[in-house]
């Protein structure tokens, strides 16, 4: 059942036009569908003879047929086989091109996998992307079968105000009994994937931008009624990416509308169908009231990231979905550049390198482990991962690095001027990178091919008496692949003499790049620290013996913010790790002195401050070990802030007093007071103290927004059962009618360490603003426990994992997409101890032993326990 990269072949037809007509229904909605179709060139020169091979195979799932004709005529001679329409060669074998038409039906309502056509919450919303065109007709459903498309939607006119799908309206007229008729057509040809519809009633807001040659765009954004004053932040930003798009990249958006449009349901974060963006809610829907800082960033990122598909994705796509990473990598990294210039490079930078650090290393480590470009397949919506995605990104990064960002824009230009309106591959966009610069990449495609996290081991020279930073790097076998060769890596380096003094080291860029297994760069100087991977500037595991002193001479003294970030973040996680390793340990006061003087540095700079102020997570932590005891670790990591809170609590309450509310605006210098002052308030929590629960609750009662709101609750978390509990009530009561509000709530109450914990799960799932049917409060309530919870989620009775189990059993038959991505910590199992691994196992076996067991679970948890 898998496919394979290597087994591609060219489409044997093509299909130049489709004409749809759907009836809209919830039970019994019907389509049909007119497709102008041809022979392909490539099926007569190089199957020539292979008759057979040339029949013409719809996909097609979930389908009723009703009937088919080919070029006007009723046509029977079909067969059905595994969903798919196959019409045989012998009656194509005289036509170079034909038409067909197929009528079918489909049932939205009853559609809980949100792919294809769904009807939910009174609208009806497609997702195609991947394989979900072929859930609404029979179809080529494959990116690289490119059509015009023509859409003619009949709906009840009362109950659906808005009718719209991709590129302009071009009619709209009443019909007998309420009905209704829409038409749109988009000239662009596209491939069925960046198909969408969408009918309901929304509130909608309007504006319009001015592209730089002057043409007018008018702006659409539909949110459920009674929410356009929480839309303006998504408009905003949307105007903003598209001038930033122009700036950086000289892009121009080329229909005359763009339609955003925000639902409830829906699997993921969004999606850049042609001109009509489908968004999650959560990601458009803000003001100060309902969204935190992370949010109004993220809705401004996720915005981006789509309206930049229209050029990467959309205008130039995939061959096969083996690209994947081609616009998903290419497009993560435009939407961080946008993030880094609209906000600010080091929170962008340091998000995402998180993102990495915990779940893209763990993806790895772990039984799905898969290059950035893969090889092979069974669902392809298991593939929308962060090794495609953010690895995907970082891969770009590096190329951006060291093409320089001018090298980089003239690869961008040639890229677009050979492949505009073609479905092409990963290597066709490297080659426009190589000979816009003419430099031989050859070397650099291996990150597309070869998987796994390298480890670059790093050995200063100066005991043998040498001056030299001895580089070696290291590729461990991953479950799908044994061989490992040298990756090219741009190592970013500087180096520190003890006084601080920074030692030029004559490196272009200040970046040494390691092509084979061993280098090394010889440093002027006797006693050194080396500052290793700034920026991140590959996507690696360093190991280098640095000694506490020398973290915090960094800490100190780096040239680079960020390294500053990544020295703290390495020195807390090594004290954790002796905590890990004796419980009863009590670290030297002399570390906590000097760790103070180093934070007492970055006073200045709160963005860095709040930075540095941030423990790894105990999913960052876990990924420093090679059988973690999860447990151990969680307590480790709480110890370890136990007594930071101790030894700096003087330190502490001076930031505490220093930072004032102020009336809420999402601004750069407003967003980091308030990110310190969440660090300092939920260290100082682990006091557990009378009185710092009454400062919380003091806090939480006079917040004028949803950041600080959270925060409150966030620290009493920590800070007192009691006050976590009676602000929890006090919160629901407040949002209890707000979706994507009440998200939150929930997930701060899967991630409560309790011992009731499943109880308390359980009593949730029955609360009333909870639908196991919505994604995004499985992902709330389930998904915060199994990746967040660390001590429910690994409770010792193995109860966590049975509890995760029987949730995705009851999931799969209803949303397989969602279940397989929850499925992620259990299939990991190989990072912990021995007694969880044999629980987590047998979990997994009861799994695989359902039967039924969706195409998505089937992949991950079959690979998992084979591999
Ligand atoms: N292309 C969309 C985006 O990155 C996401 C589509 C995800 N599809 C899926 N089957 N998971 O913006
Ligand atoms: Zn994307």
């Amino acid at each position: 059942i898998a496919k394979k990269r290597l087994d591609y072949q060219a489409p044997n037809y093509l299909i130049n036009e489709v004409d749809l007509v759907i009836e809209l229904d919830p039970t019994d909605t019907i389509i049909t569908s007119t497709l102008k179709c041809e022979t392909s060139p490539h099926a007569i020169s190089s199957n020539a003879g292979v008759a057979s091979e040339q029949d013409l195979i719809l996909d097609g799932e979930d389908l009723k047929l009703i009937s088919v004709f080919l070029n006007g005529s009723a046509f029977t001679n079909y067969r059905i086989e595994e969903g798919k329409l196959v019409i045989p060669q012998a009656e194509l074998a005289q036509l170079t091109d034909f038409t067909l038409q197929i009528k079918n039906s489909v049932d939205p309502i009853n559609n809980g996998s949100l792919e294809g056509l769904y009807l939910s919450n009174e609208a009806y919303c497609t997702q195609c992307e991947a394989e979900g065109f072929r859930k609404i007709t029979y179809f080529l459903d494959r990116p690289d079968v490119l059509s015009v498309y023509t859409v003619t939607i009949i709906a009840e006119k009362a109950a659906f105000p808005h009718v719209l799908s991709n590129g302009n309206l071009v009619e709209e007229r009443d019909l007998a009994d309420g009905k209704k008729l829409v038409k749109w057509h988009d000239p662009f040809k596209k491939p069925c994937y960046l198909f969408a519809l969408v009918a309901g009633n929304f509130d909608k807001l309007s504006d319009s931008f001015t592209t730089m040659s002057g043409r007018q765009i008018q702006l659409e954004l539909f949110v459920d009624k009674g929410k356009a004053s929480q839309g303006h932040h998504a408009l905003a930003s949307l105007k903003k990416a598209m001038k930033w798009d122009e700036d950086v990249f000289g892009l121009e958006y080329d229909l005359d509308i763009y339609m955003v449009v925000a639902v409830d349901f829906f699997n993921m974060g969004a999606m850049e169908n042609k001109g009509l963006n489908v968004f999650n809610s959560k990601f458009v829907l803000a003001d100060s009231n309902t969204a935190t800082d992370d949010d109004f960033f993220n809705i401004e990122s996720i915005i981006g990231h789509e309206y930049f598909h229209n050029w990467t994705g959309n205008r130039v796509t995939c061959r096969d979905w083996f690209q994947l990473s081609l616009k998903e990598g290419l497009t993560v990294f435009r939407d961080q550049q946008f993030s880094a210039d609209m906000f600010s490079y080091l929170a962008t930078r340091i998000s995402q390198v998180k993102v990495m650090r915990e779940h893209q290393f763990a993806e790895d480590a772990g039984p799905m482990s898969h290059p950035i470009r893969p090889d092979e397949v069974i669902e392809m919506n298991n593939f929308y991962t962060v090794t495609v995605y953010d690895k995907g990104a970082e891969v770009i990064r590096m190329l951006h690095t060291l093409l320089t960002a001018d090298g980089f824009r003239r690869g961008m230009d040639l890229y677009f001027e050979r492949h505009d309106g073609q479905a092409v591959t990963c290597d066709d966009f490297v080659n426009a990178m190589q000979d816009a610069n003419e430099v031989n990449l050859d070397h650099f495609k291996l990150w597309y091919s070869q998987s796994g996290t390298p480890r670059v081991k790093v050995e200063s020279g100066l005991e043998s008496g040498s001056k030299e930073l001895n580089f070696t790097q290291r590729t461990n076998p991953t479950a799908d692949q044994a061989d490992k060769r040298a990756l090219y890596l741009p190592i970013k380096v500087e180096c520190l003499e003890r006084s601080g003094r920074k030692i030029d080291l004559n490196l272009n860029n200040d970046t040494f790049v390691l092509d084979k297994a061993n280098a090394s760069v010889t440093v002027p100087s006797e006693d050194f620290v080396p500052v290793l991977l700034s920026d991140f500037s590959a996507p690696v595991i360093l190991d280098y013996p640095y000694s506490l002193e020398d973290y915090l001479l960094i800490m100190t003294f780096s040239s680079s913010d960020y390294s500053k970030w990544d020295a703290s973040q390495a020195l807390y996680s090594s004290l954790i790790s002796e905590l890990y390793h004796n419980e009863s340990v009590e670290l030297s006061t002399s570390v906590w002195g000097k760790l103070e003087a180093a934070l007492r540095q970055a006073c200045n700079n709160y963005e860095l401050l709040n930075e540095m102020l941030t423990i790894p997570s105990v999913e960052s932590l876990t990924q420093g070990f090679e059988f973690s005891e999860p447990l151990k670790l969680s307590a480790a990591r709480s110890a370890f802030l136990v007594q930071m809170q101790e030894n700096l609590q003087d330190f502490l309450l001076e930031i505490m007093a220093n930072t004032a509310q102020k009336s809420y605006e999402y601004t750069k210098v407003q967003v980091n007071e308030r990110r310190v002052l969440s660090a300092v308030l939920q260290l100082l929590s682990y006091s557990k103290t009378p009185e710092m629960a009454a400062q919380l609750e003091k806090r939480f009662n006079s917040a004028d927004n949803m950041t600080d709101k959270l925060t409150m609750l966030k620290a009493s978390q920590i800070c007192s059962v009691e006050l976590f509990e009676k602000l929890m009530l006090s919160f629901e009561s407040e949002y209890l009618e707000n979706a994507v509000v009440m998200d939150k709530w929930f997930a701060l109450h899967a991630t409560t360490k309790s011992n009731d914990i499943l109880s308390k799960l359980t009593l949730l799932a029955s609360h009333r603003q909870f639908n196991l049917r919505n994604p995004n409060k499985v992902r709330s309530l389930v998904g915060s426990f199994a990746f967040y919870n660390t001590d429910g989620f690994h409770a010792i009775d193995g109860s966590g994992y049975q509890f995760l189990t029987d949730y995705l059993l009851e999931l799969d038959p209803i949303n397989p997409q969602i279940a397989a991505r929850l499925v992620t910590p259990l299939i990991q199992y190989k990072k912990f101890a021995k007694s969880h691994q044999e629980m987590m196992v047998m979990q997994l076996k009861r799994l695989l032993n359902r039967a039924n067991l969706s195409k998505d679970l089937y992949e991950k948890v079959s690979k998992s326990l084979t591999s």
